[in-house]
């Protein structure tokens, strides 16, 4: 597994996305993830799965210090008291004394940010988490945010696969020492019939899921893609073995387009 080093932090280069994953299949996913290799999981207390994310992890029989967990504080606990109580309430359901990451979720502009990273950093000097850093935050938001947070900010989670030119957004990390993680890393399954992902896949004997998976790493980012399907768990991290060159790297950045953005940016979704 590679990391991607980031104020601090080593994030493994592939995690496992749950937003959707409910229940058992959800502790079963996450439990088959780690005995394949994952040693990095996407949680938020939006997708209702914290408790058996941990549950998954806890019957895989890896230690817990050997995974990178990741979870994010929904937008309606951004007031300074309500973060520190709701992370806590993330760290009972997962049972966990800490996590490695905590994001804020989406940018929310009825708290102000100051206040917000204010809170996300007394968070991690309490130990609630080991790393902290945001999701969903545009280049002027990651500016505003790196200035005014009192601790260093891991990572940008945002959209990212080959339909979507994200080289500001990744530029801004990289200006702040900060990770991009990739969600929505294989545009939800559409580069499945990707003519360019797959004439390429062919050269090197690898799916589309695969190329594009092994293009997002090449950048430095870390990617985290979710799947319901063991044989997908297999195939999703099994991208370092070969790689990609600088002219199938070109091929796959011109397949972005203004159109491909698959996140209604702007929009958080309704939950509370
Ligand atoms: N911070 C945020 O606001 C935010 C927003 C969205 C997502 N996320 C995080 O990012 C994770 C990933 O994003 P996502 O779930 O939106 O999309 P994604 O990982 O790009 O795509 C998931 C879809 O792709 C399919 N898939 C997975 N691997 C495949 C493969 N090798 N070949 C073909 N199809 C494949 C899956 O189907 P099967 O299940 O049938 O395999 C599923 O329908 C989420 O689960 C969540 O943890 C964060």
């Amino acid at each position: 597994m590679q990391f991607v080093e980031a104020n601090g932090a080593q994030i493994p280069a592939i995690g496992l996305g749950t937003w959707e994953l409910r229940g058992r299949t959800c502790a079963r996913i996450v439990e088959q993830a780690l005995r394949l290799g994952y040693r990095h999981i996407d949680t938020a207390q939006a997708y209702e799965n914290e408790r058996e994310v941990g549950d998954g992890l806890r019957a895989s029989g890896i230690r817990r210090d050997d995974v990178f967990v990741t979870t994010k504080i929904w937008t309606n606990h951004f007031a300074p008291n309500d973060l520190e109580r709701s992370a806590k309430e993330s760290l009972v359901k997962l049972r966990m004394p800490e996590v490695d990451l905590l994001l804020l979720h989406w940018p929310n502009p009825q708290v102000p940010l100051a206040e917000t990273l204010g809170a996300l950093a007394r968070a991690r000097q309490m130990g609630l988490a080991r790393h902290i850093g945001v999701s969903n935050f545009t280049v002027a938001l990651i500016e505003e945010a790196t200035r005014a947070c009192p601790a260093p900010l891991v990572c940008d989670q945002v959209e990212y696969h080959p339909y979507l030119d994200q080289e500001k957004v990744r530029d801004a990390c990289a200006r702040n020492g900060m990770a991009l993680v990739a969600y929505s890393p294989v545009a939800k399954g559409k580069i499945r019939t990707d003519p360019v992902l797959t004439r390429i896949g062919r050269d090197h004997r690898k799916s589309p899921a695969q190329i594009c998976l092994r293009w997002l790493v090449q950048q430095n980012v870390s990617a985290i893609p979710r799947t319901s399907k063991i044989e997908r768990l297999s195939e999703n991290i099994d991208i370092f073995d070969f790689e990609l060159s600088q002219d199938e790297m070109a091929q796959i950045f011109r397949l972005a387009n203004p159109k491909g953005r698959l996140t209604d940016f702007g929009f958080a979704p309704k939950w509370d």
